[in-house]
């Protein structure tokens, strides 16, 4: 079987310890080269590969190694566009993690190039390839809660985690296998104890490179409202509350409302909060005029509620064993490397990516403005 060789860019809590690693348990996948700007990561994540794999920590050599014909980008979000038009420049399928870019301009660009060089563009959306989100999507889609109506969805969480800057490498890839554990859970509240200098300026709460919280986190959740809606209607205008109440010392909000409008008169409701250090809450539902459909993250069951009286329980299925980090990030991988091999779209494709963008780049938009805002 020929294995399609993948370069992967960024050594950080995503690169190294899952996608690394999930390319190398993925039959059809070999990886040939990896990229960090940072030395220190750049090595730490040699403990995945093995000794013929090629170390780079310049982008632009990675990318131009003849050997490398897919490039996988696991970079902070402003660098995205970048690395992908020099990879679809020489003829490269490209893999960019969630969000597709910090800025629609950056997205738009980005499937451009993907069309002129006809190379895939794929975007870590990992709800696409979670059991989870298929169930659901799939109870909708069969009518049992009738239209849909209203979609919902909370995130309620502690802020971002700085375990790669407060711990480094070991704990931090330790933190994404054991991911549930109270292991991990201890040393996130430990590194939410004291936030330096350097924590509080890490990228992710940087608005201009990360797009903001609602664009850097939420684009997995309003992509799945998307999908609810079979990514046939488009969201017409949001108008979205929020600020800093708690973690003010941070550049980013750490709560928000967002409303938003779809063609089609259905309403999305997302709430987010960065102050609620006793767990993730993820959950969503969706709202027909027979019935209410809802899922949780964390829970692996779905719950269909067609009465006062009826509320079912659906088990759903996973595959085992489960892979580190993030459920579907394996799965997502197996679609990538599929699509190169055959020359396939792949499901989470440039324009789901910039969908899935272009809710969150609105809302935040309306928290500055305070106006509502047409979306794209
Ligand atoms: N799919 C998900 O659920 C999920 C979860 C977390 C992060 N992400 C996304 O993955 C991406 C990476 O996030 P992370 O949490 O791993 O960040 P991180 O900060 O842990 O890692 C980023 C790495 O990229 C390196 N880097 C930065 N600029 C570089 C450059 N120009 N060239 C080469 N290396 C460079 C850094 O040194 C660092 O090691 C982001 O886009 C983020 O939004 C997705």
């Amino acid at each position: 079987m020929r294995k399609v060789k993948c370069g992967v860019i960024g050594m950080g809590l995503m690169g190294a310890s899952g996608h690394v690693y999930n390319l190398t348990q993925i039959p059809n996948a070999e990886v040939t080269a990896i990229c960090d700007s940072d030395e220190e990561h750049l090595q730490s994540a040699t403990q995945y590969v093995d000794l013929t794999c090629k170390l780079y920590t310049d982008s632009d050599k990675l990318i131009e190694d003849p050997e490398v014909e897919a490039i996988v980008i696991s970079t902070p979000n402003h660098t995205h566009r970048q690395m992908a038009e020099k990879a679809f420049s020489l003829g490269k399928d490209v893999f960019t993690e969630k969000p597709m870019a910090a800025s629609l301009e950056d997205c738009r660009a980005m499937i451009e190039a993907s069309e002129k060089a006809g190379k895939i563009l794929q975007v870590g959306l990992l709800c696409r390839y979670n059991p989870q989100f298929h169930k659901f999507v799939e109870i909708i889609d069969s009518g049992d809660i009738g239209d849909i109506q209203m979609m919902f969805c909370k995130e309620f969480r502690a802020p971002f985690q700085n375990l790669l800057i407060q711990f480094g490498h070991t704990l931090k890839s330790k933190s994404q296998q054991f991911a549930d554990s109270e292991e991990a859970a201890r040393a996130a509240e430990e590194a939410q104890a004291s936030v330096s200098l350097e924590e509080q300026q890490a990228w992710w709460r940087m608005r201009q490179i990360s797009g903001g919280a609602l664009v850097e986190k939420n684009c997995h959740h309003f992509d799945v409202f998307n999908w609810m809606l079979n990514d046939k209607v488009r969201a017409r205008r949001v108008f979205a509350t929020g600020g800093k109440n708690v973690h003010k010392q941070f550049e980013i909000i750490d709560h928000a409302w967002v409303s938003v409008d779809y063609e089609n008169g259905v309403k999305g409701c997302l709430g987010l909060c960065f102050f609620a250090p006793w767990g993730e809450e993820v959950e969503w539902w969706a709202v027909g005029d027979k019935g209410k459909v809802e899922c949780h993250l964390h829970h692996e069951e779905i719950h269909l509620i067609k009465s006062y009286y009826h509320r079912e329980i659906i088990k759903v299925k996973f595959p085992e064993p489960r892979e580190p980090g993030h459920r579907g990030s394996r799965v997502e991988l197996e679609e990538f490397i599929k699509c190169v091999q055959n020359g396939t779209k792949p499901y989470a494709d440039g324009m789901i990516g910039l969908r899935s963008v272009e809710i969150p780049v609105a809302a935040e938009r309306s928290i500055r403005e305070g106006v509502p805002v047409e979306v794209g």
